[in-house]
């Protein structure tokens, strides 16, 4: 157990509504004008360069979940599973039971409503990892963990760990800063534009959000049992998926003025245009890590 473990007590940890709930409950009709029909909000995986973006968003599902080893009938949870979309195509495609938790409210109403055909197959909940606590036969949490800052890390993967079977797979999308050698080896450096970028993110747009590497992340996953498997980089195409919505919303900005405020609009541009740039400069990546837990 960490320092930082030991100081927390797991069953009194309370989630971060206030601040997940600022940013996601703005407003879905404004999020559906550039995120599409799948409501996806991660990075989409452009197998094929032709790819549309929800085409894109589809075939990332399919690359997280494949890499679960999903059989049907078992229980599946989506830590921070937004709008729904990938609950419903594990059901779906994969026949599994799945259970997605989110702070959000409005995503919990999204979901629920996208998810009706499912029945009890699918199941939608406003609730925290902290208060989540039934066993679960894999894990998914896709752009989650960036919400849930680093003194957690280690309660969290105790806490995953613990509601997984033996012999189990998990699954995480990370948006993350690219290790220190990696950042040496491009002479990747930070400047006064990318700092003032890191603030503005912080306080106006993600606000309690923190960014690691992908070594600190397994590291606490590690110390709760879990080995690493596989990391896979999607850095190109979170920088295409970014673009496709930047245009979506330019394309549509009266009516993303109307839902929201001309001031929110000009936020979103700059925050979703300023990440572009920064994951084709490599400034900042994004992963899937493939955890197992094996006893
Ligand atoms: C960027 S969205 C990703 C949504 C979805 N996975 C997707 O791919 O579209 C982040 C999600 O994490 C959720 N979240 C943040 N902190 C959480 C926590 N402590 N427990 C559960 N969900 C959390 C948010 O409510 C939101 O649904």
């Amino acid at each position: 157990m960490t320092m930082a473990t030991a100081q927390l007590n797991p069953t009194q940890l309370t989630p971060p509504y206030q601040d997940v709930q600022s940013h996601y409950d703005l407003s879905n009709d404004f999020y559906r004008i550039f995120l599409g029909p799948t409501m996806l909000y991660t990075c989409a995986y452009y197998e094929r360069d032709e790819f549309t973006l929800e085409e894109a968003q589809i075939a990332k599902n399919d690359l997280a979940l494949g890499k679960c080893d999903l059989k049907p009938g078992q229980r599946l949870l989506d830590i921070g599973c937004g709008w729904g979309a990938t609950i419903i195509q594990a059901v779906e495609k994969y026949g599994v039971r799945g259970v997605g938790i989110t702070l959000s409210g409005e995503q919990v109403k999204w979901a629920k409503q996208a998810a009706q055909h499912l029945g009890d197959r699918a199941e939608f909940r406003m609730q925290g990892w902290e208060e989540f606590d039934e066993p679960v036969d894999r894990i998914v949490a896709l752009c989650s963990t960036e919400h849930f800052r680093e003194e957690r890390y280690g309660v969290f993967f105790e806490k995953c760990y613990r509601l997984l079977p033996s012999q189990a797979p998990m699954l995480i999308q990370v948006i993350v800063f690219p290790e220190e050698s990696a950042q040496k080896e491009k002479c990747l450096t930070w400047t006064e534009e990318d700092v003032a970028f890191a603030k503005f993110i912080g306080r106006k747009i993600f606000p309690g959000g923190q960014l690691r590497a992908p070594s600190t992340l397994c590291r606490y996953a590690k110390q709760a049992g879990f080995e690493t498997t596989r990391i896979q980089s999607l850095q190109p195409h979170y920088a295409k998926t970014l673009d496709a919505w930047a245009e979506r919303l330019e394309a549509n900005r009266e009516a993303a003025i109307e839902l929201t405020s001309p001031e929110i609009y000009e936020m979103y541009m700059r925050y979703i245009t300023g990440c572009a740039d920064r994951y084709r400069s490599g400034k900042i990546d994004v992963v899937q890590i493939s955890l197992w837990k094996a006893e």
